[in-house]
């Protein structure tokens, strides 16, 4: 029988230089999405594909990510003393009853192979999901939302290969991300596929697709073994596509393409993407943002 999917991986020790200098005291990670910090969209994601236990790999300067997924007793006590209940409702029980966080600590910034590597001593030899903190997927409006990570892992529960979600990318993005190779196939979307090669930012004549691996991953625990002798690649970091590269050598890899909206919120152009994408799904927001683009200030 496959392990279930139980622990989630999510590394937020990176610098976030690309956001500076927002992030300069305040790690990218608690940045808010509209209404809420973008991780929190993040772990709930994780949340919706069955994971209970969320993994933190940090760092220090970033204490503030654990702190808002604890109990703050006074802001608490204050908001049901003043009756508003409905804010209470958002800072109290950010995660729901029975999930458990763990932090462990990155020391260097060694690249996010490493950063899961990690976790390893967590983990228990299960396998694991990871989740980039700083990749929103928004999932079709008519669609529950985190319809995309719980198709990942029901994909790993059938097949007991590990999966990678990858999205479509307009072909001139291709040199920004890792490229699955689906040995020609065409994917659609939600069907796992064997993936036959992973290439690490390859120039548009080269790509075996337009498949972008976005930040989700399902992965056995063979992953962990695999990046202990992984080297450093590219910029001295141990990356974790040269780990999966091996990985789908020895017992293969799937893909499994969303359709959801992707936004990288890791850059300032993508990060102010998600906010308005969410936005737009509020009604009285959505409404605010059509004036101001409807106004001649604009
Ligand atoms: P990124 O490279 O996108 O994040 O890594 P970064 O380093 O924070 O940002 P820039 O490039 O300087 O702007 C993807 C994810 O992996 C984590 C980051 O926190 C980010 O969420 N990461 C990366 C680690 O936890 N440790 C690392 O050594 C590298």
């Amino acid at each position: 029988m496959v392990a279930k999917i139980k622990k989630a991986v999510i590394p937020v020790a990176g610098l976030g230089t690309r956001m500076l200098p927002a992030t300069k005291a305040i790690p990218k990670e608690l940045l808010p999405v509209f209404d809420r910090p973008i991780i929190e969209h993040v772990v709930k994601e994780a949340i919706a594909g069955g994971v209970t236990e969320i993994i933190f790999v940090t760092r220090s300067g970033k204490e503030a990510i654990e702190n808002h997924f604890d109990a703050h007793y006074e802001l608490e006590h204050r908001l049901e003393r003043k009756g508003k209940e409905t804010i209470l409702g958002t800072v109290k029980n950010v995660v729901p009853e029975g999930i458990k966080i763990f932090s462990v600590r990155q020391s260097d910034a060694l690249g996010l192979g490493h950063a899961v590597l990690c976790a390893k001593h967590l983990l228990n030899n299960e396998p694991f999901a990871v989740l980039l903190p700083d990749v929103l997927v928004l999932d079709q409006e008519s669609r529950d939302n985190n319809y995309s990570f719980a198709q990942l892992v029901k994909a790993w529960d059938k097949t007991g290969t590990g999966q990678v979600m990858v999205e479509r990318v307009q072909p001139d993005a291709v040199e920004s991300y890792g490229i699955a190779d689906l040995n020609g196939e065409l994917a659609e979307p939600f069907k796992s596929q064997p993936v036959n090669g992973l290439v690490e930012k390859p120039s548009l004549k080269d790509a075996p697709s337009n498949l972008a691996v976005l930040g989700r991953y399902v992965l056995p625990s063979r992953v962990l073994e695999l990046l202990e002798s992984t080297t450093p690649g590219v910029g001295g970091e141990i990356q974790l596509t040269d780990a999966l590269d091996e990985l789908l050598k020895l017992e293969g890899l799937n893909a499994l393409e969303t359709d959801a909206e992707i936004h990288d919120c890791g850059n300032k152009q993508g990060f102010l993407g998600a906010n308005l994408a969410v936005g737009m799904r509020d009604a009285e927001t959505k409404s605010v943002i059509k004036k101001l683009f409807e106004s001649n200030a604009w």
